[in-house]
């Protein structure tokens, strides 16, 4: 018996709400095939396109070690699986790649079994994968990956993971280029400490954000995707972040930021052809310094 499940990437902070907002696009994506087997325990058995760069191993794998805990949870850790994770984004790209396999594994192995968990209890074990793979057991990738949409981690403890309802008409622009940031480093570099004058700013932001996604309100939606924060250090790890972002607003974005903890961009618009030419804006930004990049556009 045998199972082939996709998991979108996401982009997790949408500007403003780090580590606690993240939405799914439709494209790209990780496919893991997932097949029962009499050896007891977890093998993976192939991995296309990582170059060879992620472990093998199960438990050092974020879908292996996905399915582990899961395993464990619902006292059947004596079951056997094979699996083959293809892997169709890039990695360290800030596109939710480790979240994208850890949801694809788990949620794969949940229906083989005939589904005893929700999609939403599944959630944890995923984000074990996120926990060996940047040290940090975040889940505003796995969160949207796993149910899909725009979703707010309300609380880490107690987990309380939350959907949000998004405008009919909302388009993601999503920009990767050529260069690799790992995730660990860009948490790595950030301040511990936050001012109470951009408390404020972006608890505004945060509020106003849901607020414009849920009413719609697009003016207000363009006003909150502003991050006072996260951006500020972690843009410096991106070449030609500023004019790249411009380049994005002047096609038309609502807003533009970094998307997870980056190197990728992403820009909110209204209309899918917008949605298009901001692309093409944010690729010739790179470009003008020899960055090359994939441009992906989804509906959200
Ligand atoms: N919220 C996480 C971070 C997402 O920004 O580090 C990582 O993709």
């Amino acid at each position: 018996e045998s199972i082939r499940v996709f998991a979108p990437a996401t982009v997790a902070n949408v500007a403003c709400g780090f580590d606690i907002f993240g939405f799914a696009v439709a494209s790209p994506g990780d496919e893991v095939v997932l097949t029962r087997s009499e050896t007891p325990g977890v093998r993976i058995t192939d991995i296309i396109g990582d170059e060879g760069r992620l472990p093998r191993e199960a438990s050092r794998n974020t879908a292996g070690i996905s399915i582990q805990k899961y395993l464990q949870h619902i006292g059947q850790p004596e079951l056997g699986f094979e699996m083959v994770l293809n892997k169709q984004m890039p990695l360290g790209s800030g596109l939710g790649s480790s979240a994208a396999s850890a949801v694809a594994g788990v949620f794969a192995a949940n229906e083989l079994l005939g589904r005893p968990l929700t999609p939403l209890q599944l959630l944890p074990f995923a984000m074990e994968g996120e926990r060996i793979a940047c040290g940090s057991a975040h889940a505003d990738n796995v969160g949207p990956s796993l149910l899909g949409g725009f979703v707010v981690v309300r609380s880490y403890n107690p987990l309380d993971v939350v959907r949000i309802q998004t405008p009919a008409s909302l388009y993601c622009t999503l920009v990767h280029p050529d260069i690799e940031v790992n995730t660990k480093d860009a948490r790595f570099i950030l301040k511990n400490e936050v001012s109470l004058k951009n408390t404020i700013i972006q608890m505004g932001n945060v509020a106003g954000l849901i607020a414009g996604l849920m009413t719609p309100d697009y003016d207000l939606i363009s006003r909150s995707l502003v991050d006072v924060i996260i951006e500020p250090v972690r843009s410096i790890l991106i070449p030609e972040f500023n004019e790249v972002k411009q380049a994005a607003l002047d096609a038309g974005a609502l807003g533009c930021s970094i998307s997870g903890s980056g190197p990728s961009m992403f820009a909110l618009s209204r209309d899918a052809d917008v949605a298009e030419r901001i692309g093409a804006a944010m690729q010739q930004a790179f470009l003008a310094v020899g960055i090359t990049s994939e441009a992906y556009v989804s509906e959200i």
